[in-house]
């Protein structure tokens, strides 16, 4: 694919356009079916970081489609919060056990700003006084709303 078509025009793009049906006939044509919702994270992910004609960076080396929130989501909030956001110890008020509590944080907006360190009024860079996640886990992160926030 020619980047010139999308790098100045970013979601706006004829190519973004295309894919969504949002203004174009929807690419890939009927009878193929569209683009899944993680394969459109993706893309839109690529657009968002400059529709790059780079060889394979973080998004190439990082697989960010099809995230399962029982195989990846569930044990990196093991691993990087339950300490503090558990049903016994919640930290700041927030629960992180179990999938309905996620999805509490993902749909107030408060997960994915937390992990990507957009400080603001009510929101503090998660894990707390820790390193950042690294930008795949933080793209899987978004892939996954992105897709849905689905229990999978
Ligand atoms: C070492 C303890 C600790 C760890 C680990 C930790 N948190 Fe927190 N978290 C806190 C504390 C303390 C607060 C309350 C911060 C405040 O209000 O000043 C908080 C608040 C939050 C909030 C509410 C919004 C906010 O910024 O106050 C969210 C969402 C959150 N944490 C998500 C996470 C996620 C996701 C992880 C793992 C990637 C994580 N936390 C890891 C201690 C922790």
């Amino acid at each position: 694919m020619n980047t010139s078509n999308v790098d100045t025009k970013g979601l706006n793009s004829k190519v973004w356009k295309a894919i969504t049906g949002n203004g174009e006939d929807l690419m890939p044509p009927y009878p193929n079916a569209p683009l899944t919702p993680a394969q459109k994270a993706t893309i839109q992910q690529w657009i968002e970081q400059g529709a790059a004609n780079t060889t394979c960076t973080h998004i190439c080396g990082c697989d960010s489609t099809n995230v399962s929130f029982s195989a990846y989501i569930a044990p990196v909030i093991q691993t990087f919060c339950i300490g503090c956001h558990s049903n016994t110890t919640s930290q700041g008020g927030v629960n992180l056990q179990g999938y309905t509590n996620v999805l509490a944080q993902v749909n107030n907006g408060k997960l994915i700003k937390t992990i990507k360190w957009q400080t603001g009024p009510g929101i503090v860079a998660m894990p707390y006084k820790g390193s950042k996640l690294s930008d795949c886990t933080i793209s899987k992160f978004q892939s996954w709303v992105n897709a849905g926030s689905l229990n999978n």
